[in-house]
């Protein structure tokens, strides 16, 4: 894995374009290159990667795979059962990524024991971020850590003439609020039961009942223009301070960083209501395709050493907003909030509340969460849809072959 050999090009499909993605994903194209291999960029907009997934399926079904892709969870195990991932234990094996990263961490990556794809970070998904100025400005002395405080909050920021909570919607924007609702107001156990063993009672249970109402009561602290917008530009909607609140997982403190706001001063980022004790992890990680020709395969196999490497954790995830996934890493250059996040991962590994996030990829096979998402999505746009009727189809989504 020296740079000392012709060099190879890797082409990486990819989701990151917003200001932060694109600017983390740099780090990981330097390098590659100096190494001495190619980059060739294969970005796919759309957050939460639901468009690059289905340009994936288009190539890699007419023989015409990339190197490298985004893919996460149980969707690496998709991928390898079609026979199509490439095995990278070469590199994992000299470098000993057994014992660099949690063990729950490097099964996920492995097929049948052998290293399949290599992981970039760990993002938590449960968080709220603010605009300290806009919550000052409405008197929210202190974020909310309940549900009342949370509405309370935001119905004085909408009384101060804000927007109280910038939104995106789209389904996987949905999701991703609607499962720290899930966790917040049901709890941990509730949140395993409902969203990863996929239990059917708990599915239409009084508490996702509530859960589900309570999801919706925030649209009411949502705009007219939600419909449709990117996530990037919620959040560019706090960083200016049109809107107070979002939810969203820490890629966005990605943006807040590349607009030069400070954490703790300028924002602040808290986990969503009910929800500190618990921790909805996504791990972004890139899978290997099979590639023909020894140079392509060998500039695969630096990218694989790339992402593991010290200092590339480092910068990517200072950049990122979320935290190197290799144990051992040293912190010291990473804010407060990605301080939280790593005691967070560690306290909450240990007390059994380390949740897979359904709407990141983590927690269910695809088809399952896609259709999921849709019910969600469907109850979030639908005034006349109850609670119960979102319930019944829930559970039927979550019995999707
Ligand atoms: C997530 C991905 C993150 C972030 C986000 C928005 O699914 O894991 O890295 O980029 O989408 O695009």
């Amino acid at each position: 894995m020296s740079a000392a050999h012709a060099g190879g090009e890797v082409e990486v499909l990819h989701w990151w374009t917003s200001g932060g993605e694109a600017k983390a994903a740099a780090a990981l194209k330097e390098k590659l290159q100096a190494k001495g291999d190619t980059w060739k960029d294969f970005a796919v907009a759309g957050g939460g990667g639901d468009s690059a997934m289905t340009v994936l399926k288009s190539r890699v079904v007419s023989g015409n795979a990339p190197a490298a892709a985004q893919i996460k969870g149980p969707s690496i195990q998709e991928w390898a059962q079609e026979g199509v991932l490439a095995n990278i234990d070469d590199v994992a094996k000299a470098e000993n990524w057994d014992s660099l990263l949690p063990k729950i961490v490097a099964d996920g990556m492995k097929y049948k024991g052998n290293y399949v794809a290599a992981p970039v970070n760990v993002h938590r998904v449960n968080w709220v971020w603010a605009n300290s100025e806009v919550l000052k400005k409405a008197g929210v002395s202190k974020v909310p850590t309940t549900w009342p405080e949370f509405f309370a909050a935001a119905d004085a920021l909408k009384k101060a003439g804000v927007i109280p909570v910038a939104h995106g919607g789209q389904s996987w924007q949905d999701f991703t609020t609607f499962e720290a609702v899930a966790l917040g107001v049901g709890g941990v156990e509730f949140y395993k039961k409902a969203l990863i063993k996929l239990d059917q009672p708990t599915l239409t249970s009084a508490k996702m009942e509530e859960v589900l109402n309570t999801f919706k009561k925030i649209k009411g602290y949502t705009d007219k223009n939600a419909a449709g917008r990117d996530w990037n530009l919620a959040t560019s909607m706090v960083i200016r301070g049109e809107a107070g609140f979002q939810f969203m997982g820490d890629w966005a403190k990605g943006e807040f960083l590349a607009a030069g706001k400070t954490p703790g001063k300028d924002f602040q980022c808290f986990a969503a209501p009910g929800t500190a004790a618990a921790y909805t992890f996504n791990i972004d990680s890139f899978a290997m395709f099979k590639v023909k020709g020894a140079d392509k395969a060998q500039a695969q196999k630096d990218l694989a050493s790339a992402i593991m490497s010290v200092d590339f954790q480092e910068l990517f995830n200072l950049n990122k907003g979320s935290i190197p996934v290799r144990l051992g890493m040293d912190l010291s250059k990473f804010d407060d909030c990605a301080k939280q996040s790593a005691k967070d991962f560690q306290a909450d590994a240990k007390s059994g509340s380390l949740l897979p996030s359904i709407a990141h990829g983590m927690a269910v096979p695809s088809a399952i969460q896609g259709a999921m998402q849709d019910v969600v999505s469907q109850f979030w746009n639908t005034d006349a849809m109850t609670a119960k009727d979102a319930m019944a189809k829930l559970a039927s989504a979550a019995k999707t072959k």
